[in-house]
């Protein structure tokens, strides 16, 4: 159990996060691609929507609650996919949905997650989201989606923005992979985190989950990282989301988006849902921050498409933020990690937690009941050309 007294906001997980999981973890998890510099500014460009501070209006009886692909969620944020997730605590997949299905809000699980889809859905009460990346294979990006369906996941969530890896030098200096590569600095530092290396030996699930021994071929770690490292698909293009749309037959959400005509492609493809992303500036080094896209994207396809945005929040305020620029749902990525390293299940409530009540007292300082209501209105300046 984490307190509020003990994290009252998303940098004290994270504070937490730093000390327990090991540092090769620790930094693929906190760092961008190249320069860093998209990373950087995710964060720092929402600082420039203000809120307009409103006053005398009757804020009783306020709801966060709202819905996302017509469901109804705790609040209009989820989890997003996140790669290797189970490597900052054991069993981190199963933590992570359980805690996002007892708080009401969804769980995507990474193509690239360390417990399987099948381990997953064995351990959690209802549905959750399936992200995909696309493999060279096709039989085995056929054979994922069959599994997502034979799991009863409830959408699939297309990831665009990774056809090859943009380069993160940490990534390469401490050689992380999954399991990292035993160097004599990444054992040394793994014995300084008794409770993460605790939990990693009660449990099997230490690779990745929905690839080893789905791989004809692939037995030992070196033959899975050396698949993985050449299967992200350079050839997928437009004409693929009709293939992928086709094989899944259900409710399908396409991530990455960071473009206005990107978006508009998008939206003509029927997506249930975009989700505005730079990977949280994992991929272009360069790339603008989403919240700077998003107003544009909104405008150019907000009518056709369920328009969500990621990348870059850290408080209930940034939630707030894009809600009040027209988005109609958010995904976190880094803000329930930090949760999930600190404290497992109960760490990732918290996160949510918080994300909830900064979201709630923002809406009553803005004047705001209902987040139907959330818009235009509550920005200070409407979004400006250069930003
Ligand atoms: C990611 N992200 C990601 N996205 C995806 O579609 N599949 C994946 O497997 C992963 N893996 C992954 C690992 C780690 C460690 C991070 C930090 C991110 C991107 C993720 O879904 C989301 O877009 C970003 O995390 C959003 O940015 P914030 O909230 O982390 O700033």
């Amino acid at each position: 159990m984490l307190t509020p007294a003990q994290a009252p906001a998303i940098e004290d997980l994270y504070r937490i996060y730093k000390k327990r999981v090991p540092r090769v973890f620790h930094d693929y998890c906190e760092t961008g691609s190249y320069t860093t510099s998209t990373f950087i500014e995710n964060t720092k460009a929402f600082q420039n929507y203000h809120l307009r501070q409103r006053v005398a209006v009757n804020i009783d009886n306020r709801s966060t609650e709202s819905t996302m692909l017509g469901e109804k969620v705790a609040m209009p944020v989820a989890l997003a996919p996140i790669g290797s997730a189970g490597m900052n605590h054991a069993d981190g997949e199963i933590l992570a949905c359980r805690a996002a299905q007892k708080f009401g809000v969804p769980y995507t699980l990474s193509t690239m997650s360390v417990c399987s889809i099948e381990e997953v859905a064995a351990h959690v009460e209802r549905p959750f989201w399936f992200q995909l990346y696309v493999m060279r294979d096709r039989d085995f990006t056929r054979r994922m989606i069959a599994r997502a369906k034979a799991a009863k996941c409830s959408a699939l969530v297309l990831t665009l923005d990774l056809q090859v890896l943009g380069q993160r030098h940490l990534d390469l200096k401490n050689g992380m992979s999954s399991p990292p590569k035993m160097t004599l600095a990444n054992i040394a530092n793994m014995m300084t985190k008794p409770r993460w290396a605790l939990g990693m030996l009660g449990t099997k699930n230490r690779t990745f989950g929905n690839i080893q021994g789905h791989v004809a071929g692939v037995v030992n770690m070196e033959e899975l990282a050396e698949w993985t490292n050449h299967q992200f698909d350079q050839t997928l293009d437009w004409s693929s989301i009709d293939f992928i749309r086709k094989e899944w037959g259900g409710k399908l959400i396409l991530k990455g988006i960071n473009d206005v005509e990107d978006a508009k492609i998008a939206a003509k493809k029927g997506a249930d849902a975009i989700i505005v992303s730079n990977h949280g500036g994992r991929q272009l080094d360069g790339a603008p921050a989403t919240i700077n896209m998003l107003g544009p994207i909104v405008d150019a396809v907000g009518k056709n498409a369920d328009v969500w945005i990621d990348s870059g929040i850290r408080t209930g305020i940034d939630v707030m933020r894009a809600l009040a620029l027209g988005a109609k749902g958010t995904m976190v990525g880094r803000a329930y990690v930090y949760g999930l390293g600190a404290a497992g299940e109960a760490g990732v409530t918290r996160a949510l937690e918080i994300l909830r009540s900064e979201l709630d007292i923002t809406m009553a300082l803005c004047g705001e009941r209902l987040i139907k209501n959330i818009g235009r209105h509550n920005l200070l300046d409407a979004p400006a050309k250069s930003r």
